[in-house]
């Protein structure tokens, strides 16, 4: 299971970089906006940063135009950005068009295994998941990508589970079968911290041997 950061922010990619356990970035239009860049300069840098996948969402109205955005990013490294692209059914078909000519795709704000199914379809590589949006929205965002996962086992596509906000959201999610998952910065270094195992590190600081003189 892949571990990706959720995030436009380059002090976030370094750092993320650092620590060793992220395999690539998801971006989206809101995370992009914040940084006050061109998205294209945004995914330039976080390509030069990493050496995984980088996720661009595509944004325009026209269908033309989502085909010239998704041509534009992808040429800027063909084998590692991912092209996202909101579930419809024009955008399932514009997918299938992507991966005719090669482009890999995540088909994003994915809200029933329905759309799981025809994702697959498409040859999407990834069906992005909303697991906290679903939950608040239906009730049982777990639920729903439980489904999910199961309509992926026989209809080959990653299940990238997005949108989780909380610890335990990530553990609920994660004992569903997802291929991967997507967080922000901060939730990742959450992931790694427990109260009890600070506790026992400061019971073991107690017998720690000071170094020896010579
Ligand atoms: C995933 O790729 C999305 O960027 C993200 O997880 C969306 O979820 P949110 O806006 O509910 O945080």
């Amino acid at each position: 299971m892949a571990l990706f950061l959720d995030s436009a922010n380059i002090d976030d990619v370094q750092q993320a970089v650092r620590l060793g356990l992220v395999a690539g970035v998801t971006t989206n239009p809101t995370l992009m906006a914040k940084t006050g860049r061109r998205a294209r300069d945004v995914i330039q840098d976080i390509l030069a940063l990493t050496t995984g996948p980088v996720f661009y969402q595509i944004t325009a109205g026209e269908t033309a135009a989502r085909l010239a955005q998704a041509h534009s990013m992808a040429r800027l490294a063909p084998d590692r950005v991912v092209i996202k692209i909101p579930a419809t059914t024009e955008n399932l078909a514009l997918a299938a068009h992507l991966k005719g000519e090669g482009i890999s795709c995540a088909m994003t704000a994915v809200a029933s295994p329905a759309q799981v199914y025809l994702a697959s379809l498409a040859g999407a590589t990834y069906a992005a998941v909303y697991v906290n949006r679903l939950t608040r929205q239906l009730g049982d965002g777990i639920q729903v990508v439980r489904e999910c996962v199961a309509i992926a086992r026989t209809n080959p596509i990653r299940i990238l589970a997005a949108s989780l906000k909380s610890v335990e959201e990530v553990v609920a999610t994660l004992l569903t079968g997802v291929s991967d998952i997507t967080i922000p910065l901060e939730l990742i270094l959450r992931l790694g911290e427990h109260e009890l195992s600070r506790k026992a590190i400061e019971e073991f600081a107690a017998y720690t041997e000071q170094p020896s003189a010579g």
